[in-house]
């Protein structure tokens, strides 16, 4: 069978778990010459990775292209407006072609059925490189960037504040499959995905987690080990000024940090609106992992793209 990763749940808790464990090593096998060469073992030597994007990227697209690039192989980065994609050829015939040329393709797009299509079509593993739905390689990347700090994932506390979107599904639905616990600081209107939450609900009964929506920020926030929030405004959205209203209360600032614990960890998948869904002294502050977050993408793609070929 394919194995395509369109969701953290296709790979469930085992392969994530492998994932996170290759790329500790992999990051670990790289310090001390981080740049300049490939991993040593070049598993993907003779690989091509396809990337089309159908929305801006730098994280996702650099990572990914530098991620195969250090594993051996090479990519082919497509922005859709230059495809025949992006004058009315289907995804389903757009997978089958690509299918025949590349070994795995990464397609970031806004509507989650694409990435389905393209996978039921592809003959070859799809990954979501974010939907309006989810973003499951940010949440790799989000976990191993709170592993490296010492924490351990189950029974650990998250708090997320703000807009609930695709990269909050995401972490509900990485909260079933590792049992922790995630607290959703969101106004009415802006819950996340009703089916995450009940798969991860489902999946965390009679484990002492538990996944819940607060409309008090400073709830949420209480006794949190991970504070996390992300953009109120996302790709394909309006800057309505009644969303941006709603969503005030929910800014990551000083005070909010101050319900979580002592030494909790900020994290934000970028990019960031400094003064907005965060203040200026929490992200460039002590307790960020911003940075290191960023940088662990290319590490987590990396094992993205190993599990999906196969390799782990
Ligand atoms: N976090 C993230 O996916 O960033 P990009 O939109 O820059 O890829
Ligand atoms: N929620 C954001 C994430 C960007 C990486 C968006 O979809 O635009």
């Amino acid at each position: 069978t394919i194995r395509h990763f369109l969701n953290l749940s296709d790979a469930g808790g085992d392969g994530v778990a492998a994932m996170l464990a290759d790329a500790v090593d992999r990051k670990a096998a790289r310090a001390g010459w981080p740049k300049g060469r490939a991993d040593a073992d070049r598993p993907l030597d003779g690989h091509v990775l396809a990337m089309i994007f159908e929305k801006n990227s730098t994280r996702t697209r650099v990572s990914f292209d530098m991620a195969v690039r250090q594993l051996g192989g090479t990519s082919i980065v497509m922005d859709a407006g230059s495809m025949q994609l992006g004058r009315g050829e289907t995804v389903a015939d757009t997978a089958r072609v690509l299918g025949r040329y590349a070994d795995a393709i990464m397609i970031r797009t806004d509507d989650h059925a694409k990435v389905e299509e393209m996978a039921a079509h592809a003959g070859v593993p799809v990954i979501n490189g974010l939907t309006d739905l989810s973003h499951p390689c940010q949440i790799v990347a989000d976990l191993l960037t709170v592993v490296e700090r010492g924490v351990q994932l189950p029974g650990s506390k998250w708090a997320w504040l703000g807009d609930g979107n695709n990269v909050l599904n995401s972490i509900v639905e990485a909260a079933g499959l590792f049992g922790f616990s995630v607290a959703i600081g969101c106004p009415e209107g802006y819950d996340p995905d009703d089916r995450f939450v009940a798969a991860a609900r489902a999946r965390l009964a009679g484990t002492g987690a538990t996944v819940v929506v607060e409309r008090d920020p400073l709830r949420a926030a209480a006794a949190a080990d991970i504070v996390v929030t992300d953009t109120w405004v996302s790709m394909g959205q309006a800057h309505a000024a009644e969303k941006l209203a709603a969503m005030a209360p929910y800014q990551v600032n000083a005070g909010l940090m101050a319900a979580a614990k002592g030494n909790a960890t900020f994290l934000h998948c970028l990019p960031a609106h400094r003064d907005e869904e965060v203040a200026s002294d929490v992200i460039d502050g002590p307790r960020s992992a911003v940075w290191d977050e960023a940088e662990n993408r290319l590490h987590a793609q990396k094992s993205v793209l190993l599990w999906c070929l196969g390799r782990l």
